[in-house]
């Protein structure tokens, strides 16, 4: 729990699970599923869809224990057959007799989870990929998110063609505050009546995939430079369906809007914890999305560094993890017997006085063990009044909120140091106070050094932005990790990109004492890392408007780096080399994922014999598929015989064989020949060896065999790759055999 407190405020307070409650107790608004009249289809019955639906709520007289008519908030036409409803459990009950009836739930909430980044992935100005791909000019991304601000100076319109002819969105704002940048604006139930963005976090996601130019961005004066989205030329159309949380029926009301308006790709920062997938509103509603062609790009969740807790893992999503780029806004803690330690903060005074100053460290007593987190009520009869405080992260509360509490205690400053889950990763944010944040490591040497003395000091310097971590990049110790709870046969995340230390467009006060107002913020999450590749899935469909929503994700994963800056495997959070459940395919590689070489191509009914072989039943499976659904007449296949651009396979004392297809999307003619890491348990066998493609879009089929060896023992895990290499290309996907 205690390391929720790393992303937005937003994120750190909230329960996974709640339920939203409505002012009357006894109904609950419920996703509900049902079968359309026999003959008919969803495009047949539009208009007679919403009585159809209507039918199946129950007369109120029948309820005694409300006081509210049951009403329909959505009747969806895109996602699935259904409708969302305030109802009570009794009505519930009653409607599961209506033989078209298939199923109902109540909704939960879900979580939300710059400027240098474009550079750091390899982006210039008037260059290469970045002007090739025509900035991702004549796409439309939509986001579902807190809304957005469309004052910012991100969201101008200069230099923005008009929308495609086939946008059909609406702007809800009053007047003329959409643009040829921001094409659309909604808002649902959870909106409060407008889709201005109340919280920052949409703005931000928006801006980070999307934002037009601004020149002279920074925080604080930090981080100064050019602020531009991945794809500054993209088209925006936000789908305002979260206040501080989102609520399912909203996400499900503005995916089904959003297939009817025209958007090209979805961008999804937010999510639960993994469930099975016909239960994941968000998975079930992306499928109907990649049936039309359109990329959905979501965040892996913020629930690292524990294993099995990836979110958003159904394999037509594309699953982003987070890692660090290679600026740093440096603040430096310097004790009283000369050790520094490098820390981040992005709050900066330039006046900050070098003397010491005296150190404390909250620590626990008998009666409260939890007092080293700084929470605001353990601090109140402790005088701090000059002193600078040391500060555990976690306890359940945030780490700028420590900051406050510390503040309004009388403290000048503070060092933010980590518990060991979060290791190395730290994080620069806009302190209210002078303060810096160090890894658990160096947090150990300070506790060492309070040991040592009876009047500890120490002071911070601030050293402004430093370009160049060539450690970068790093999995962040919040990123959530494999193994995919829901599909262990597919490997999750996808990729890991940039969501640390993120600066984008901002328009909330950026909370230091005076409340001063600044038009962008760094902050951190997977909610920062999925609109990076929400953006680079852009460009690639501007690069190639043939390619579907699984070979564009092929393409962002088979290219993707296993090195840092300084050419070492990447690490994570513990300074050692991650593994895939961190990195997933490694980190995105924009240049080299718009030339591919090969990719490994599903068409969305492939998916089909995949969900059967999950052991879901047939009305399951119809939930997701969106159609009626016979397992015992397809020929199911396990996971790991998805036609995935990555390897995860349960190896016991039977071999095992998974047949791959590969479409050629580079040169006409070229020679591919196979490489495998050597896994010390299991032996790895592909046939052919060679591939030969004579002809742009040849689909060739390969099969690889695992085989444990003698010596393997039993749970153990083995992690490699296979990669297809030509003259020009290296294709590659990782591999993970789990020996059971
Ligand atoms: C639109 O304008 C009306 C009247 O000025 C105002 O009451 C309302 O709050 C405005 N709505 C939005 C979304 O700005
Ligand atoms: C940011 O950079 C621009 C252009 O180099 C410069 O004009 C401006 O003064 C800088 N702003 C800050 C706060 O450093
Ligand atoms: C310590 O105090 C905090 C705040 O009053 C409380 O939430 C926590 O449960 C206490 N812990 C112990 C071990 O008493
Ligand atoms: C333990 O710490 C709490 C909070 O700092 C304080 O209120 C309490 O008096 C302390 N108890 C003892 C026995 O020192
Ligand atoms: C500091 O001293 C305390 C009390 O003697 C001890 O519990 C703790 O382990 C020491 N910490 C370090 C880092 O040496
Ligand atoms: C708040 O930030 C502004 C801008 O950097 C700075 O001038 C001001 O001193 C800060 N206020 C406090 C109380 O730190
Ligand atoms: C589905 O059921 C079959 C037969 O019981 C079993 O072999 C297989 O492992 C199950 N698959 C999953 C994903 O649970
Ligand atoms: C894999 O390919 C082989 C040879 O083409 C074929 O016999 C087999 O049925 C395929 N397996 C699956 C699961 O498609
Ligand atoms: C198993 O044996 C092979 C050689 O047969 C060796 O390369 C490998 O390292 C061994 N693996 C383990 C886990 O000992």
């Amino acid at each position: 729990m205690a390391y929720y407190t790393i992303f937005l405020t937003l994120l750190c307070a909230l329960n996974f699970q709640t339920i939203v409650k409505s002012r009357d107790n006894n109904l609950d608004t419920y996703i509900v599923h049902v079968e359309l009249p026999s003959t008919s289809t969803l495009s047949s019955l539009v208009d007679d869809l919403q009585r159809w639906y209507q039918t199946f709520l129950p007369s109120s007289t029948l309820s005694t224990s409300s006081t509210e008519e049951p009403r329909i908030l959505y009747a969806y036409r895109n996602v699935f057959p259904g409708f969302a409803a305030r109802l009570s459990s009794e009505q519930v009950k009653e409607m599961e007799q209506n033989p078209s009836f298939v199923s109902a739930r109540p909704q939960k909430t879900l979580p939300l989870h710059t400027t240098h980044s474009p550079n750091f992935l390899g982006l210039n100005q008037n260059m290469g990929f970045w002007r090739d791909s025509n900035y991702g000019r004549g796409i439309i991304i939509g986001f579902l998110d807190t809304g957005i601000n469309p004052d910012h100076p991100s969201f101008d319109d200069e230099g923005m063609p008009p929308p495609p002819a086939r946008w059909k969105g609406m702007c809800q704002f009053n007047s003329t505050r959409c643009n040829n940048k921001l094409i659309g604006a909604r808002y649902f139930a959870i909106g409060n009546g407008t889709p201005l963005d109340e919280d920052g976090h949409g703005t931000h996601t928006a801006s980070t995939a999307a934002g037009n130019f601004v020149r002279g961005a920074n925080v604080f004066g930090n981080a100064n430079g050019t602020a531009a989205g991945i794809a500054p030329l993209a088209h925006i159309a936000s789908y305002k369906v979260c206040d501080i949380r989102c609520s399912e029926s909203d996400i499900l009301a503005a995916m089904d809007a959003a297939i009817d308006d025209g958007v090209d790709i979805l961008s999804l920062s937010l999510g639960g914890p993994p469930q099975d997938f016909y239960d994941e509103n968000v998975a079930v509603g992306a499928f109907s999305a990649i049936e039309k062609g359109i990329f959905v790009s979501t965040s892996a969740g913020n629930s690292g560094p524990r294993p099995w807790t990836v979110g958003n893992g159904a394999p037509w999503i594309l699953t982003v993890g987070a890692s660090t780029i290679d600026r740093k806004i440096r603040a430096t803690a310097v004790l009283g017997n000369n050790e520094e330690f490098d820390g981040e903060s992005t709050f900066q005074p330039a006046d900050f006085p070098s003397t010491l100053l005296p150190l404390v460290y909250p620590r626990s007593n008998s009666s409260n063990s939890s007092a080293e987190f700084c929470l605001p009520e353990l601090l109140r009869n402790v005088d701090l009044q000059g002193k600078i405080v040391l500060c555990q992260v976690g306890g359940g509360i945030g780490r700028i909120a420590k900051g406050r509490a510390v503040r309004n205690a009388g403290a000048t400053a503070m060092i933010l140091i980590n518990q060991q889950p979060q290791g190395y990763t730290t994080v620069s944010d806009s302190h209210v106070l002078p303060a810096t944040h160090l890894s658990y490591a160096d947090g150990l040497r300070i506790k060492a050094y309070l040991n040592t003395t009876e009047s500890p000091m120490a002071t911070i310097q601030f050293k402004g932005t430093i370009i160049g971590d060539d450690s970068a990049p790093m999995v962040t110790s919040f990123s959530s990790r494999g193994p995919n709870w829901p599909s262990p046969g597919i490997l999750k995340p996808d990729i890991i990109g940039p969501g640390h230390n993120i600066l984008a467009a901002w328009h909330i006060s950026v909370e230091n004492n005076s409340n001063t107002k600044s038009n962008f913020n760094i902050i951190s999450g997977t909610s920062m890392s999925c609109p990076h590749l929400s953006g680079i899935a852009t460009l690639l469909k501007n690069a190639h408007p043939d390619w579907s929503p699984a070979a564009i994700k092929s393409a962002i994963m088979t290219t993707a780096d296993q090195v840092n800056l300084a050419g070492n495997p990447i690490q994570d959070e513990t300074l050692r080399p991650a593994n895939v459940f961190g990195t997933g395919s490694g980190h995105v590689n924009i240049p080299k994922a718009t030339d591919p070489g090969l990719v490994y191509d599903i068409d969305p009914q492939d998916y089909l014999p995949y969900l059967c072989g999950l052991n879901y039943t047939d009305r399951q499976v119809g939930i997701i598929v969106n159609r009626p659904v016979r397992c015992s007449e397809i020929s199911s296949i396990t996971e790991a015989e998805l036609n995935y651009p990555s390897f995860s396979v349960f190896l016991g004392n039977q071999p095992q064989t998974y047949n791959r297809t590969v479409t050629n999307v580079g040169e006409a003619n070229s020679v591919y020949s196979v490489r495998i890491t050597e896994l010390p348990g299991v032996e790895i066998r592909v046939e052919p060896a060679t591939l030969q493609v004579s002809q742009l879009n040849q689909k060739l089929k390969y099969q690889v065999t695992f085989s444990r060896l003698a010596n393997a023992s039993s749970r153990t895990s083995f992690q490699g790759f296979l990669t297809w290499t030509s003259v020009k290309y290296s294709v590659r996907s990782p591999i993970v055999v789990f020996v059971v």
